[in-house]
C-alpha cells in the first residue's frame, strides 16, 4: 500500500513530574500504558518540570531528578525513534501557550481543582500563583501538541477535562484551533493506593518510606513494603468493600500479572496474607528488575541521554511552535 493511503496516526501525550522518584503508582496508572500505546500514536512524552516548581525543590535536587526521570522513561521502553521525548522547561513554547491559556481560564474553575485544595493545605506557607494556574500550564502542554488522547491515573482526570473546557471555550470564540483530548485510563491500576494507608494514593512525596514503591527500589525492599502492607484482620483473599488493603494488593497483583481477580480469589482460596503478600511482591520485583537495570546502563552514559533531550526538544519545538502561531494570530497579536 502506499504511504499516503495509510490512516494518519492519532496523536498522543503525556507528561510526569520530578518531584520525587517514580513509584509503582506512576508506572501502573500511566508509564506503562505510554509504552504499551507508543507504537499505535504519533506520541509525545515529557518531564513537567515547570510543574515541579510549584512545590518549593531544592535546584541540585530537581537536577537530579529530572535526569534519573529522563532514564527512566527510557529504560520502562519509551523508544526516541518512535516518540517525542523532552523536557518541558526547554520548549518555551508551553509557559507561553499556557499565559494566553490563563486569559480563557475562570478563577472559580482553577479555584474547584481538587489537586488545588489538597496541595494549598498540604503547602499552607506556599499556597503561590503557580499551584494556583497548574491546570492551564498542564492544558497548553495538552493542546499544543494537539493531542487526541491522554494517558493518564484517575488523579488527573479533573485536570483534563478542564483542559477540554478550556480548549472548548477557545474553539468557540476563534473557531476550530485546538483538537479535543480524550483521557486513556488503565482498566486496572488508574489509582494505586499507598500500602500504609490505602485510603491514600500511593505518592511520590510520602514521608512515610513503606507507603509506597518506588520503580527503582531493590528486590530486598520491594518485598518488605509489601509484607509491611496494611490489610484487615479477616485473613481471606478476596475483593470487598471493607478490604482497602487487600483490594489494592489485588489491583496491583491483577495490574502486573494480567489475572482476573476472580482467578486470583480462586488461586489464594485458604491461603494467609503472607503467602498473598509474598506472591505480589514477588510479581513486582520482577516486573521491575529489568527496568532499574536498564536505568543503571542507561546513567553511565550522560552525553547520550543529553543527546536525546536535545533532540527530543527540538522535535517538539518545531510542532508546538505551528500551533503557538495559529493562537496568537487569531488572538490578535501583531505578526513579528
Ligand atoms: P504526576 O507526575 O503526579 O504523575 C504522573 C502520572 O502518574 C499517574 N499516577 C498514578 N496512577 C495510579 N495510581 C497512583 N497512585 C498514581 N500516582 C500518579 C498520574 O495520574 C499521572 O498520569 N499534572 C501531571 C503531569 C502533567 C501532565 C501534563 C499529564 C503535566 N502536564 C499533560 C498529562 C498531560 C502530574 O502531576 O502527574
Amino acid at each position: 500500500m502506499e504511504n499516503n493511503t495509510q490512516p494518519k496516526k492519532q496523536r498522543m501525550l503525556s507528561m510526569i513530574k520530578p518531584t520525587g522518584q517514580f513509584t509503582l503508582g506512576n508506572y501502573l496508572g500511566a508509564l506503562k500504558n505510554w509504552a504499551a500505546l507508543q507504537e499505535d500514536y504519533q506520541s509525545v512524552f515529557a518531564i513537567a518540570d515547570l510543574h515541579a516548581i510549584t512545590i518549593r525543590l531544592e535546584p541540585a535536587k530537581l537536577r537530579r531528578q529530572t535526569l534519573d526521570a529522563f532514564a527512566i522513561l527510557l529504560a520502562i521502553g519509551l523508544d526516541p525513534n518512535k516518540c517525542t521525548l523532552f523536557i518541558q522547561s526547554h520548549v518555551h513554547q508551553h509557559a507561553e501557550l499556557a499565559w494566553i491559556l490563563n486569559c480563557y481560564s475562570q478563577f472559580g474553575e482553577m479555584q474547584r481543582m481538587t489537586q488545588f485544595k489538597d496541595k494549598s493545605k498540604k503547602h499552607a506557607d506556599n499556597v503561590n500563583v503557580g499551584l494556583f494556574a497548574y491546570p492551564s500550564l498542564m492544558a497548553a502542554d495538552i493542546l499544543l501538541y494537539q493531542a487526541d488522547l491522554v494517558p493518564i491515573g484517575a488523579d488527573q482526570k479533573q485536570h483534563l477535562e478542564l483542559a477540554r473546557t478550556i480548549a472548548q471555550r477557545f474553539n468557540g470564540i476563534y473557531g476550530d484551533t485546538f483538537t479535543m483530548p480524550d483521557g486513556y485510563f488503565p482498566k486496572v491500576g488508574a489509582r494505586i493506593m499507598s500500602l500504609q494507608n490505602p485510603e491514600e494514593k500511593m505518592g511520590k512525596s510520602d514521608s512515610n518510606e513503606n507507603a509506597f514503591v518506588r520503580i527503582l527500589d531493590k528486590p530486598e525492599d520491594i518485598m518488605r513494603k509489601f509484607k509491611r502492607a496494611v490489610t484487615d484482620s479477616e485473613a481471606k483473599v478476596y475483593f470487598g468493600e471493607d478490604k482497602l488493603g487487600i483490594n489494592n494488593l489485588m489491583t496491583i497483583y491483577a495490574a502486573v500479572t494480567g489475572l482476573s481477580f476472580d482467578q486470583i480469589e480462586h488461586d489464594f482460596d485458604g491461603k494467609g496474607y503472607g503467602d498473598f503478600k509474598t506472591a505480589v511482591g514477588e510479581a513486582v520485583v520482577e516486573t521491575l528488575r529489568p527496568v532499574r537495570e536498564k536505568y543503571e546502563q542507561l546513567m553511565t552514559d550522560k552525553a547520550y541521554l543529553e543527546s536525546l533531550y536535545r533532540q527530543g526538544a527540538q522535535n517538539a519545538a518545531a510542532f508546538a511552535e505551528k500551533t503557538l502561531q495559529k493562537v496568537k494570530r487569531k488572538v490578535g497579536f501583531v505578526a513579528r
